[in-house]
């Protein structure tokens, strides 16, 4: 097992590595001081691992509940919002009790702004079971639910007490889901250098998925660290977002968040090193790692269509925008821009 601390606001650790689910319980116990707990989870995970969560967390002392609703980024929604948080108020819990998301990004997303909500603020315990939440969604705070106008746009920061990553629970993920968690790892190995390019570029890093996660923790806990309201240099985890928000825009949300981030980068990366930014190579390692891990590298949006999209991303800073460029693999840097030269980058990278 792993541990990582991230010494945020609130510090906490994450733990990652095979059979951390049957032990959540007794993990979690030390630092919560009521002993009520409610499990959320959508329903594809429930089944699966709801159980073995429930009775950990019965085995601690605790004494736990579940709280169910369906699957997927559909019921990422204030509606399902209130359900969670009126499932607490019924259940009892006071301030002293704890919240277990029990899922992928949109129930740590959910159930995590749920319990910062209630009663102002209660404990929540993230259990990721994707890749993509392992790696990326559990370390940071950022909670939220959609509205009809754009995906997150209602939330708070909110720093977990705990994050266990059960590294088994990936061995049931569908592949696409995978793929998600996938575009996030190389995502992270162009932020910086380090491990992350060896373990990625080299011959099984599928074997080598504790490692990989802890590198993508330990990377984005530094950034939070640095800048946990996301005004500086955390915004260097929005690589291939601007145009990868874009493609979902377009796409109705039928596009998934990681090969719409997968093409994001695609396009970036040629427009640099069209424009000398970065060099060949750079573009040729991104698309390598791309096709190794069954990432799309071309959306069917052109240009006009991306950039409308694009103007109405919530991370939009008034007229200001700030794009994350490839300088090298390991290397990416925040450019202040505007919409004229997106449009330059777009038509020469599409
Ligand atoms: N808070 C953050 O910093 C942050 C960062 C990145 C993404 N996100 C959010 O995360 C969400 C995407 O997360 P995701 O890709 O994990 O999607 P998800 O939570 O919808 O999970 C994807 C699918 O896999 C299923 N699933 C989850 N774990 C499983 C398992 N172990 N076995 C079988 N099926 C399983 C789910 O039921 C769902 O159908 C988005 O809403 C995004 O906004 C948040």
């Amino acid at each position: 097992m792993t541990e990582i601390r991230v010494r945020a606001s609130r510090p906490y650790s994450v733990r990652i590595g095979g059979g951390l689910l049957p032990r959540c319980g007794e993990l979690a116990a030390p630092l919560i001081e009521g002993r009520r707990a409610v499990v959320c989870a959508g329903e594809n995970v429930f089944p699966l691992y709801g159980e073995t969560v429930l009775k950990s967390l019965r085995e601690a002392g605790f004494e736990a509940f579940a709280c169910v609703y369906p699957a997927g980024e559909e019921v990422k929604t204030p509606e399902t919002l209130v359900y969670i948080i009126n499932k607490l108020a019924e259940l009892g819990l006071t301030r002293a009790d704890a919240v277990f998301a029990l899922g992928g990004g949109v129930t740590g997303d959910m159930a995590g702004l749920a319990a910062a909500l209630y009663r102002r603020g209660i404990a929540c315990v993230l259990l990721p079971t994707t890749l993509l939440a392992a790696a990326d969604a559990s370390v940071g705070g950022k909670t939220a639910v959609d509205l009809p106008g754009g995906k997150n746009q209602m939330g708070v920061f909110s720093q977990p007490r705990l994050v266990l990553c059960d590294t088994e629970t990936f061995r049931t993920l569908p592949r696409e889901v995978l793929a998600e968690g996938w575009a996030e790892a190389v995502k992270c190995a162009f932020l910086r250098e380090g491990p992350l390019q060896e373990l990625l570029l080299g011959e099984t890093p599928e074997e080598r998925i504790e490692e990989l996660v802890a590198e993508c923790v330990k990377l984005k806990a530094g950034l939070v660290e640095a800048d946990e309201r996301d005004q500086g240099a955390r915004r260097l985890l929005n690589f291939g977002h601007t145009v990868g928000h874009a493609i979902e825009r377009c796409s109705g949300w039928r596009w998934h968040h990681g090969p719409a981030v997968a093409v994001g980068m695609a396009v970036m990366t040629r427009a640099c090193a069209a424009r000398g930014f970065c060099d060949a190579e750079t573009l040729e390692t991104l698309e390598t790692l791309l096709r190794r891990f069954s990432l799309p590298l071309r959306c069917p949006y052109g240009a006009e269509e991306l950039l409308a999209a694009a103007a109405s991303d919530k991370k939009r800073a008034g007229e200001r925008l700030t794009l994350v460029l490839p300088r090298r693999f390991g290397r990416c840097e925040l450019v202040e821009s505007d919409d004229r030269e997106l449009g330059e980058l777009l038509a020469l990278g599409l």
